[in-house]
């Protein structure tokens, strides 16, 4: 991957403690060093400042007490006092038990972190999945909200408050499976963040064990998003219906900042849980998985919109341009319309088309289909090699960006109303697009090629890295 952070070696999940603090962009990561599995995780580190270059820190957080003696699990960051705080989930596993403590670690150079160890024990009424805290300060008052399963197993989200950040008292479940707010909606809901966004609060979070409906859910864990308002007095969070996050195959456990600018930027990883998992095509390389792009966030009535970072265009270097475009019944290619690390605009898209295809790299494909108004992104699966694909609704097309990287694509629609998000295992040599229109279509063709950022290591894999 050539401007995506990805592990140095090993396994790369959830991204972590994502803060701008003095001056600069931290985030962190669930990080396995020794193995392409998952196991005892570390915190990995990188800073920025400008969220596109980042450079590799040292360690933060490495397993080595007792309490976190089978991983230091997710959770977030947070400043006091000038000094950078970690809250994270210290994960003890004996046998089939498991045991969970939620953790304090603090650091005057945002590079070395000294443990301040458990400050919150799980409470009775859940069973040890609980983790993953997300704190937030509101009126003088630190806020944690934490991912859950009730002895019942039902997942919830947990509201906690502290004034120290090591004292926590508990509020209650905001909102969760079998509440009055949502029916049945999973055994276990992962790293829930619960934030502020155009006057309203959205709570991003990653539900175990919700079954396939319809177009949606399909893959093997779920992430999505609740509109609503959190009255902190009642402790009630009245919300409307979950809605999926990112559209496409590999979306999950994200994690979002405030920056200085006053941006809500959301940042996930491009992986997921799944039973496949043995089977990535870059595991003989000793890596696997990779975050998403940041992506900023924008409420639109009730819908949370993503859209690519403005710093983005920093990495653009040559390109082609093709205004007017049109295509009527027919396939075809575009000169130079080619790569495998590049940037791909498409703009006032309109006629009359019924459908409109872009095939990339040989094995994965956009279509967007006016008459059903569905849109949907299918690639030919790394674990069996039949075609998969996922949908979404799309009441109309008028824009498209397309963010491919070695081994992954980010179909950005309509300035961020929707979003596919997939990794992609190309024939390296395959670096073509081919445009397919069924009736009259028109729009303004772009195409960059982007520069390498210092998010990717150099690793001995010159096909997917
Ligand atoms: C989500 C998750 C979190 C947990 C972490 C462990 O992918 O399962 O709930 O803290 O990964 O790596």
């Amino acid at each position: 991957m050539n401007y995506h952070i990805m592990p140095p070696t090993g396994l790369i999940n959830d991204p972590n403690g994502f803060i701008e603090w003095n001056g600069k962009y931290h985030l962190f990561y669930q990080w396995q060093p020794f193995k392409t599995g998952h196991g005892t995780k570390f915190w990995g580190h990188v800073s920025s400042t400008d969220l596109v270059h980042w450079e590799h820190e040292p360690i933060a957080l490495a397993p080595s007490e007792w309490y976190e003696q089978d991983g230091c699990y997710s959770g977030s960051a947070v400043e006091q006092d000038g000094k950078l705080f970690l809250l994270y989930t210290g994960n003890v596993k004996e046998d089939d038990d498991r045991e969970t403590y939620q953790c304090l670690a603090e650091s005057s150079d945002g590079k070395t972190f000294k443990k301040h160890g458990p400050v919150l024990h799980l409470p009775k009424e859940y069973t040890a999945h609980f983790r993953d805290p997300k704190v937030w300060k509101k009126n003088d008052t630190w806020y944690m909200i934490i991912g859950a399963q009730t002895k019942k197993l039902e997942g919830r989200a947990v509201l906690f408050q502290s004034q120290d950040l090591k004292n926590w008292t508990r509020l209650g479940d905001v909102t969760g499976t079998n509440t009055d707010l949502i029916g049945e909606f999973g055994y276990m809901w992962e790293c829930p963040d619960l934030f502020e966004l155009g006057g309203k609060e959205v709570m991003v979070v990653s539900p175990q064990g919700v079954a396939p409906d319809g177009m949606l859910y399909h893959n093997e864990h779920q992430c999505g998003y609740l509109v609503g308002d959190l009255d902190y007095e009642e402790v009630k969070y009245r919300h409307g219906a979950f809605v999926e996050m990112d559209r496409g195959f590999e979306f999950y456990a994200p994690q979002t900042l405030v920056d200085a600018k006053g941006r809500r930027i959301m940042i996930a990883w491009m992986g997921m849980p799944d039973q496949y998992e043995q089977k990535h095509p870059t595991i003989p390389f000793k890596w696997i998985h990779s975050l998403t792009l940041p992506r900023e966030l924008k409420l639109v009535g009730n819908k949370v919109y993503q859209v690519p970072l403005e710093e983005m265009k920093m990495l653009r270097g040559d390109g082609v341009s093709y205004a007017g475009a049109e295509m009527v019944n027919e396939e075809k290619q575009f000169d130079g319309v080619e790569g495998d690390v590049m940037e791909l605009g498409l703009d006032d898209i309109s006629g009359t088309f019924e459908r409109l295809e872009i095939t990339l790299r040989g094995n994965a494909r956009f279509i967007y289909n006016k008459e059903t108004k569905l849109a949907t992104l299918e690639r030919a699966s790394f674990a069996h090699g039949q075609t998969e694909s996922r949908h979404c609704y799309l009441e109309e097309l008028n824009s498209l960006r397309i963010f491919v990287d070695k081994s992954s694509i980010e179909i950005f629609i309509n300035e961020g109303e929707e979003v596919f998000s997939a990794r992609q295992f190309a024939y390296p040599e395959n670096k073509g697009y081919s445009f397919a229109s069924k009736g009259y279509v028109s729009f303004d063709l772009n195409k960059w090629n982007l520069n390498k950022s210092a998010a990717a290591y150099q690793v001995q894999d010159e096909r997917y890295a």
